[in-house]
C-alpha cells in the first residue's frame, strides 16, 4: 500500500488516477481548490486537500496534516491558448505560468520535505514541449519549463533516494481539451492515459510519454533545424487569423 499524494485530482487525468489508485487499496490524498468538485473522492476513502498551487501559506497549512508519502504526482494545470501574438496577452501569460509553474514550486515546497527515501516524485509536463506549436507561447513555455524543473531536481533528488518522473502526455479527453477548436490526433481517453502513467510510475521510468504515434512525429519535426519547421508549420498545422 503507498501513501500517495495527487495535484489536480477533481478533474481529469488527475481525477482518474485517485480513483484508480484507491480502487487499488492505496492512501490517496486528493488535491484540488474546490472541495465539492472532490467530495465523490472522499466517499471512496480518499483525503481531501483544498488549496490553491498559487498560495504558498495554504501549500504548507495543507501539507502539515499529510504524513509521508511514497509517491506525489503534481498534475494540477491549467491551458490557454494566445490567440494574437502580435497583441500579446501578459495577463494570460501570466496565469498560465503561475499555475503550471510557480504553483508547482509551491507544493514542492510544501510537500517534498514529506517524500520519504525510496520515494517517487512525478511531474506532469506535456508532449507539447518536443515541438514548438504556434498559440502555445504560455503553455509550451510553462511546461517546458517543468521539464527542466524535472531534470535538475532528479539529480538533486537522487542523493535524497528520490527517484523524478516526467510525465508527457499528449491528447487526452478531458475538460481542458474540450475547449480546443483544433484536431488532436491520438486522443486518449483518462482511463487510458492514467493507465499508462500508472504502469510507467510502477516500472520506475524516468519519463512517461505517450501515445507513440504522435510522440514520434512530434519528435521527429522537432529535430528539424528551426528554420525547416517554420516554413512546414503552415502545411501541417493550420493556423487562425491572428489579427486582433
Ligand atoms: N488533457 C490533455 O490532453 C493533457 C495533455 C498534456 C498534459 N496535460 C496536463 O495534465 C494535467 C491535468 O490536465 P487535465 O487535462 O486533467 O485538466 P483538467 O481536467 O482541467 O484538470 C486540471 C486540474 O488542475 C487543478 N488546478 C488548476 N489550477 C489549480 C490551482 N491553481 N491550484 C490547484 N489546483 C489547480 C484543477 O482543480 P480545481 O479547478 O478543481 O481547483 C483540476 O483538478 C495538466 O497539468 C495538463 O497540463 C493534459
Amino acid at each position: 500500500m503507498m501513501r500517495i499524494l495527487i495535484t489536480g485530482a477533481s478533474s481529469g487525468i488527475g481525477l482518474q488516477l485517485a480513483r484508480d489508485y484507491l480502487a487499488q487499496g492505496h492512501q490517496v490524498w486528493a488535491c484540488g481548490r474546490d472541495a465539492a468538485r472532490l467530495a465523490p473522492l472522499q466517499a471512496q476513502g480518499a483525503t481531501l486537500l483544498c488549496f490553491d498551487g498559487r498560495d504558498a501559506a495554504a501549500c504548507h497549512q495543507a501539507a502539515e496534516g499529510v504524513p509521508a508519502l511514497d509517491l506525489a504526482i503534481l498534475n494540477a494545470g491549467t491551458c490557454e491558448y494566445l490567440d494574437h501574438a502580435r497583441a500579446f496577452d501578459g495577463a494570460l501569460f501570466a496565469r498560465v505560468i503561475e499555475t503550471n509553474l510557480i504553483a508547482t514550486g509551491q507544493v514542492l515546497a510544501a510537500f517534498l520535505p514529506r517524500l520519504v527515501r525510496g520515494g517517487r516524485l512525478a511531474l506532469v509536463s506535456s508532449s507539447v514541449t518536443w515541438l514548438p506549436l504556434p498559440r502555445a507561447e504560455a503553455y509550451g513555455a510553462s511546461k517546458a519549463a517543468l521539464d527542466y524543473l524535472a531534470a535538475s531536481l532528479r539529480l538533486d533528488l537522487a542523493r535524497e533516494g528520490i527517484a523524478v518522473t516526467l510525465v508527457r502526455p499528449g491528447f487526452v479527453a478531458t475538460p481542458l481539451t474540450a475547449r480546443n477548436d483544433f484536431p488532436m490526433p491520438g486522443l486518449l481517453t483518462v482511463e487510458q492515459a492514467a493507465r499508462r502513467i500508472r504502469h510507467g510510475l510502477a516500472r520506475g521510468q524516468l519519463e512517461v510519454q505517450f501515445p507513440r504515434r504522435l510522440i514520434w512525429p512530434l519528435r521527429l519535426l522537432g529535430a528539424l533545424p528551426s528554420g525547416l519547421w517554420l516554413r512546414l508549420c503552415r502545411f501541417l498545422v493550420p493556423i487562425k487569423d491572428s489579427t486582433p
